[in-house]
């Protein structure tokens, strides 16, 4: 552990379907940061209950089963316990699923911790619902990402068909609606845009466009050059 002032934060928020993951991966790519999903610690939570048959409205079952987890999220997949889920945690169960834990205190309360740590130098970029708002207040740099519905169900849609799952576009527009619901009206740390988050509306917007906005903001708060230095040699981490 260094004393010296903590790894730099990019907070990337929004709700589902808004790019997040997409624009947040090319980014993380692009400056050599390490890259925190968020929302896959809580499919992952959601997927190991409902592997072992806990359900999930039992927030002090769910707690003690996350803190023994073995969680390890690289660059391409994620492990449970030496398990391969890269591919069964974004099931649209588990999305239901998800959205279910997160609702729950005790359960955020133990993801904040596995967050907080995954900041190291030269920096992170954390992808989520309150990375921004409450995990990293402290983020160099805040983006709230959003689309229309429609547009957010599509791109849900077409990433859901290209794994081969035969989901309906109408069955996924009123989940992700749910989603949506769930996740802006929770008591805990709902989903809503902080007040220093710079706002892009992807609707209309290609990947690269919205990258090239997303460096833009870096560049202008001084991120790449002289905080990413600071950190080199102590990257490296996976
Ligand atoms: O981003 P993703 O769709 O993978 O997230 C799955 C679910 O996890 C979300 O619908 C949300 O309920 C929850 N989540 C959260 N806080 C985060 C990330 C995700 O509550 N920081």
């Amino acid at each position: 552990m260094s004393d010296g002032p903590a790894a730099p934060v990019i907070a990337i928020d929004g709700p589902s379907g808004s790019g997040k993951g997409t624009i947040a991966a090319l980014v993380a790519a692009r400056l050599g940061w390490r890259l925190l999903d968020s929302g896959a610690l809580y499919r992952i939570v959601a997927w190991a209950a409902l592997a072992r048959g806990i359900p999930l409205d039992d927030p002090q079952r769910l707690a003690a089963m996350t803190r023994a987890l073995a969680i390890e999220q690289g660059a391409t997949a994620v492990r449970v316990d030496g398990v391969d889920v890269t591919t069964a945690i974004r099931e649209e169960r588990i999305s239901v699923g998800a959205a279910a834990v997160a609702t729950l205190p005790e359960v955020r309360q133990t993801l904040r911790g596995v967050q907080q740590g995954m900041r190291v130098a030269p920096g992170l970029i954390a992808d989520g619902r309150d990375m921004g708002t409450e995990v990293f207040r402290d983020a160099e740099l805040k983006i709230y990402l959003d689309a229309s519905v429609e547009e957010r169900a599509r791109r849900r849609h077409k990433q859901l068909m290209e794994k081969g799952s035969s989901v309906s576009l109408r069955d996924l527009f009123a989940s992700i609606q749910a989603r949506d619901r769930s996740d802006r009206n929770r008591a805990v740390s709902p989903l809503r845009r902080a007040p220093d988050a710079i706002s892009i509306d992807t609707t209309e917007m290609s990947v690269e466009a919205v990258v090239a906005e997303v460096l833009k903001h870096v560049e202008a708060r001084g991120l790449t050059a002289g905080r990413a230095r600071e950190g080199e040699g102590s990257r490296g981490g996976e």
